[in-house]
C-alpha cells in the first residue's frame, strides 16, 4: 500500500505517519510537505533510515506537485492545511488558498488516478453548542474563517464523493494535544509560558470549553478511518476530556510548579466558540476507542515542552 499524507511534517500528520508505518508492514509512506511556518523536517526526523518512508517539498495547491505522488499511489490522507484560527482572523486568504484550493487539487488529482482518499477535518464546521453534541448529520455552521475554509473541503470531498463516485472519507477530530504541537497553540502556549515564568494568556474569563484528546488517539482514529471506513462515509472523533480553558491553564501551572497568578486573562477572540461537542458513534463502531488519559497525556505533553526548548518557539 503506497499512501500519500500532505501535511505529514506538521503535528497530528508526522504522529500519523508513525502509526501507519507501526501498524501497516506493507504500507510505504510519502510526506508531501510546503514546510510553512508550522510545518517542519524534525517531526519526521526520526524517520530518515526508515527505507518505507520519503520526504517530498511541495504544495498541495500545485497540480504539478500534487499530480505525479497521487498516481503513484493508493491513498491519499490529507492533513495540509492552515491551521490556526487566530491567524484566520488576520488574514484569511491563506486558508482559502490551502485549506480550500489546495484540497481540490488533490480531489482532482485523486479522480483522474483513481485514488482513495481520507480528508482530515475537524469539530469546528458544526460551529458552537452550550450543550448536547453534534451528529456527522448536524449542519455546518462554521464561525470563523479557518473552520469555513475547512468546512468548504468537507462540502468539495462530499461532492466528488456523489458526483464522481469517488471513495472519499472524511474524519473530524476534537482540539488534539501532545509532543510536536506548534507553540503557538493554546496547551504549548500555557505551557511554555508556565516553564518560563511568564504570564499564561486565557481569552475573555476563561469559561470557554475544548475537548482534548491526545495526538496519537487521533492518529490511531484516523488509521482506523483508512482501515475500517466506508467509502463517503463521514466519521466524528471524540471521547477527549472537556475542560474550561481556566481549568487548562491551572493544571498546567500544578505540573509545572509555576504560580497560578500568571494567569492573564485577555481580550476574547472575536466570534470566539464557546464549546464543541460531538457524537462519536459510528467511530467506535470501527472499534476505536481513546486510549490515553488526559491528566498522564498532559503531564507528558508538559514534559516533552520541559525538555524541547528549541521546540517552544522561534519557528513562527
Ligand atoms: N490541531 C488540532 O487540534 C486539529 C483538530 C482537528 C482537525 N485538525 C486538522 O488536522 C490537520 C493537521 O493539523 P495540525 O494541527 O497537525 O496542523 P499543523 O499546522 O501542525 O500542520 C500542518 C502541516 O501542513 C503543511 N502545509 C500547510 N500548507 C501547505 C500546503 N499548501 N502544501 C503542503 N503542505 C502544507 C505545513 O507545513 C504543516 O506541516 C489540519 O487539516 C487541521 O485542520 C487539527
Amino acid at each position: 500500500m503506497n499512501v500519500l499524507v500532505t501535511g505529514g511534517a506538521g503535528f497530528i500528520g508526522s504522529h500519523f505517519v508513525d502509526r501507519l508505518l507501526e501498524e501497516e508492514a506493507d504500507a510505504r509512506v510519502s510526506v508531501l510537505d510546503a514546510l510553512t511556518y508550522a510545518g517542519t523536517k524534525e517531526n519526521v526526523a526520526h524517520l530518515g533510515e526508515e527505507e518505507r518512508f520519503r520526504f517530498v517539498l511541495g504544495d498541495i495547491v500545485e497540480a504539478e506537485a500534487v499530480d505525479p505522488l497521487v498516481k503513484d499511489a493508493d491513498l491519499v490522507v490529507n492533513f495540509a492545511a492552515e491551521s490556526f484560527v487566530d491567524r484566520s482572523i488576520g488574514d484569511a486568504r491563506p486558508f482559502a488558498v490551502t485549506n480550500v484550493q489546495g484540497t481540490l487539487t488533490i480531489l482532482d488529482a485523486c479522480r483522474r488516478h483513481d485514488v482513495a482518499m481520507v480528508q482530515v477535518s475537524t469539530d469546528e464546521v458544526y460551529g458552537s453548542t452550550p450543550e448536547g453534541a453534534f451528529t456527522e448529520e448536524s449542519p455546518l455552521q462554521p464561525n470563523n474563517p479557518y473552520s469555513a475554509t475547512k468546512a468548504g473541503a468537507d462540502l468539495l470531498c462530499r461532492s466528488y464523493h456523489r458526483t464522481y463516485g469517488m471513495d472519499v472519507r472524511i474524519f473530524r477530530g476534537p482540539n488534539a494535544y501532545g509532543p510536536r504541537q506548534h507553540p503557538e497553540k493554546a496547551i504549548p502556549t500555557f505551557t511554555i509560558a508556565a516553564l518560563e515564568g511568564r504570564p499564561l494568556p486565557v481569552y475573555g474569563d476563561g469559561s470557554n470549553r475544548r475537548e482534548w484528546l491526545h495526538v496519537r488517539d487521533f492518529a490511531r482514529a484516523v488509521v482506523t478511518v483508512v482501515r475500517r471506513g466506508k467509502p463517503g462515509e463521514i466519521y466524528n472523533g471524540g471521547g477527549g476530556h472537556e475542560v474550561p480553558n481556566l481549568e487548562l491553564a491551572e493544571a498546567i501551572c500544578r505540573l509545572t510548579d509555576a504560580p497560578p497568578d500568571l494567569i492573564t486573562f485577555v481580550d476574547d477572540r472575536p466570534g470566539h466558540d464557546f464549546r464543541y461537542s460531538m457524537v462519536w458513534d459510528r467511530l467506535r463502531g470501527l472499534e476505536w476507542v481513546p486510549d490515553v488519559p488526559f491528566e498522564r497525556g498532559l503531564e507528558e505533553t508538559v514534559t516533552w515542552f520541559r525538555d524541547h526548548p528549541d521546540r517552544r518557539g522561534g519557528r513562527a
